[in-house]
C-alpha cells in the first residue's frame, strides 16, 4: 500500500507513469490532472477495503491512484467518453492486468452498475449534468453506496466568481460545454433527505480553480 499520495507532485508522479504509453493528449492532461484537482484530499476517505464505483470516471486516474494506494479494493468505474475509457482502459490492463478496475463506457442516464459499492466517488462530473438531472444522480450514487460506506462527492466552488468563471471557460475549451454549477449547500441537503450523514466537508483553492468536498456516511 502507498502512503505517500498526499501532494499533488508525488500524485503527479504515479500519474505521468499510468499514462506513460497513452496518446499525448491523455498522458498530458493526466499528468497535470494532479496540480489541479485535489486528489490527496479525496484518497483518504476510500476504505482499505471492498467495492468502489467512480462515476464520470474520465481516463480514470483516481482509479488508478485508489489501485495504488489500496491493493485490496476492486472498482469499477464508467463514463460517456469513449475516449476517455479507452485511456482509462489500456491504463488498468497495462498496470492491473489483474481486472482489479473495470472501465466501462456507459452515461450516467444509462443503466448503473449492480450495487452497494463501499464507496461511491464522483468527481467533477455534477457540473456536467443537465440541471434537472442533477439530484437523481446524487441520489442515485448514495443509493449505490452500502450501508455504513461512502459517499465521496467533489465538485468545482461557483464562489468566488472570478475562480468560478475561470472553470467555466476551462471547461468551455476543453469540454465545449456551457456548465451548470449546482450549489453544495443544495447537494447536502439532498443527500441527507436520502438518509446520508455528512461526515466531512472542505473547500479547497488549487491556483484560478476552487473545490468543494462532501464526505457522506450511508445510514447503517
Ligand atoms: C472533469 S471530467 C472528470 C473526470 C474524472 N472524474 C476525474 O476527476 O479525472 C468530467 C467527466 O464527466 C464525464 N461525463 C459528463 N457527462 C456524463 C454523463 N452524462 N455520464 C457519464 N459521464 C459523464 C465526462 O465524459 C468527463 O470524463
Amino acid at each position: 500500500m502507498r502512503t505517500d499520495l498526499d501532494r499533488p507532485a508525488a500524485i503527479a508522479a504515479v500519474a505521468r507513469d499510468l499514462y506513460r504509453n497513452a496518446s499525448p493528449a491523455p498522458r498530458a492532461l493526466q499528468s497535470l490532472r494532479p496540480f489541479i484537482c485535489p486528489f490527496e484530499a479525496l484518497l483518504p476517505w476510500v476504505p482499505e477495503r471492498g467495492r468502489m464505483l467512480d462515476i464520470g470516471c474520465g481516463a480514470g486516474l483516481f482509479l488508478g491512484l485508489v489501485a495504488q494506494a489500496r491493493p485490496q479494493i476492486t472498482a469499477i468505474g464508467f463514463d460517456a467518453s469513449r475516449g476517455a475509457i479507452a485511456a482509462a482502459q489500456q491504463m488498468a490492463l497495462e498496470h492491473f492486468g489483474d481486472e482489479r478496475i473495470d472501465f466501462r463506457y456507459s452515461a450516467v442516464e444509462e443503466a448503473w452498475p449492480a450495487r452497494p459499492f463501499d464507496a461511491v466517488s464522483i468527481v467533477d462530473v455534477l457540473h456536467h449534468i443537465p440541471v434537472d438531472g442533477q439530484r437523481t444522480v446524487v441520489e442515485q450514487a448514495l443509493a449505490h453506496v452500502a450501508p455504513g460506506g461512502v459517499l465521496i462527492y467533489k465538485d468545482m466552488a461557483d464562489r468566488p466568481l472570478l475562480k468560478a468563471g475561470w472553470n467555466r471557460l476551462h471547461d468551455l475549451v476543453m469540454a465545449r460545454q456551457w456548465i451548470r454549477y449546482r450549489p453544495i449547500e443544495e447537494v447536502r441537503a439532498w443527500v441527507e433527505q436520502a438518509g446520508g450523514t455528512v461526515i466531512h466537508r472542505a473547500a479547497r483553492s488549487m491556483g484560478p480553480y476552487a473545490h468543494e468536498l462532501l464526505v457522506v456516511r450511508q445510514a447503517t
